[in-house]
């Protein structure tokens, strides 16, 4: 991370919650939160990769970091997780939705398996952290929530049905509960990356050429970084975005609008 242009204190004494934050995408949030100050959880399924993340985080930050080994599809699970992180650090103000699962599969070969497993990951995985979440600790102490999306599902992306459906499953979440919990305090959005260099996701959905091929559909001419989404979960968690609710903000360099660009020359 270069220079922020956040205070550098701007989250002494708050606590992150983090699905998928042993790599990619969320381990660049959790790194920048706790830059900021924030002490954090990260979780995943593969515990070795989240010690050696949650130690690397420790290093770098100064701030402290649990590595909790969590399948976000158990719901029983993720309430030990929250439990765990509540025991630890005594608060949760921040919860980011970022655990997933995805791969590319035209819809006529997708086992019922495939299309129920990313549903599950995904689309139930974030209502199971939210819901436990609220239960413990948000209804009585308000938060801030972040569900991480995609746009893959703003038009039709082939190869994708799975993903496409628990992406859109997320943001309508993401809506109601903010019109449910907000006089509770918490506020609720999503952030819906465009493709971003340097991650699992795009090593499986843009292998080879296809990389080059999308980055000429897209008006900036490149990929997202892992910062450059960082940097908005930042601000969505920070008062300056006091106003913002309900809202899942696109950053993705025009890239949705791609395809109409490229038509029009
Ligand atoms: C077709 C596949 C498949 C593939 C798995 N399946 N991979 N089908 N093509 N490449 C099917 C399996 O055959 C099985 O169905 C079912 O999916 C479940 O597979 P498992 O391997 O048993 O599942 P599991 O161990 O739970 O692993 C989940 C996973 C895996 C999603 C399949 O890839 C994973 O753990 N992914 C996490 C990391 C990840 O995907 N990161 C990228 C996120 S990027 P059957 O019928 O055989 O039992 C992202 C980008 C969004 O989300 C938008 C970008 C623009
Ligand atoms: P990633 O590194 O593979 O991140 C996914 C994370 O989810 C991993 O840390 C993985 O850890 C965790 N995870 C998967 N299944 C889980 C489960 N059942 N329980 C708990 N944790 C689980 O991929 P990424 O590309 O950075 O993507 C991060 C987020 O950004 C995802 O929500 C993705 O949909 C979104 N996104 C990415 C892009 C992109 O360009 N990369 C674009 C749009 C949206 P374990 O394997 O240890 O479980």
């Amino acid at each position: 991370m270069g220079q922020s242009v956040f205070q550098k204190d701007l989250f002494k004494g708050k606590v992150a919650f983090v699905t998928g934050g042993g790599s990619g995408i969320c381990l660049g949030i959790t790194r920048h939160l706790m830059q900021h100050g924030a002490d954090t959880a990260i979780l995943g399924r593969k515990t070795e990769r989240l010690v050696q993340a949650a130690s690397d985080l420790e290093a770098s930050t100064g701030n402290k970091c649990a590595a909790i080994t969590c399948d976000v599809r158990d719901p029983k699970a993720v309430e030990t997780a929250i439990a765990a992180t509540l025991e630890r650090f005594g608060r949760i103000d921040f919860v980011v939705n970022g655990a997933a699962g995805n791969f590319l599969a035209p819809a006529a070969q997708l086992s019922y398996n495939g299309f129920r497993t990313v549903m599950d990951i995904d689309a139930n995985g974030t209502f199971n952290v939210c819901r436990a979440a609220f239960d413990a600790y948000l209804r009585d102490h308000g938060g801030v929530i972040l569900n991480i999306s995609a746009t893959l599902h703003y038009g039709a992306t082939p190869m994708q049905i799975h993903a496409s459906a628990a992406k859109a499953a997320i943001d309508s979440m993401t809506r109601t509960l903010a019109v449910e919990w907000a006089g509770l305090g918490i506020r609720i959005n999503g952030i819906a990356p465009g493709p971003i260099d340097d991650t699992e996701g795009m090593s499986r959905l843009a292998p080879g050429d296809l990389k080059d091929r999308m980055i000429a559909s897209i008006p900036i001419k490149r990929f997202g970084t892992i910062d450059e989404i960082a940097n908005l979960a930042v601000f969505l968690c920070s008062d300056a975005a006091s106003l913002i609710h309900g809202a899942t903000i696109v950053a993705d360099g025009g890239a949705w609008m791609g395809m109409t660009k490229s038509l029009a020359g």
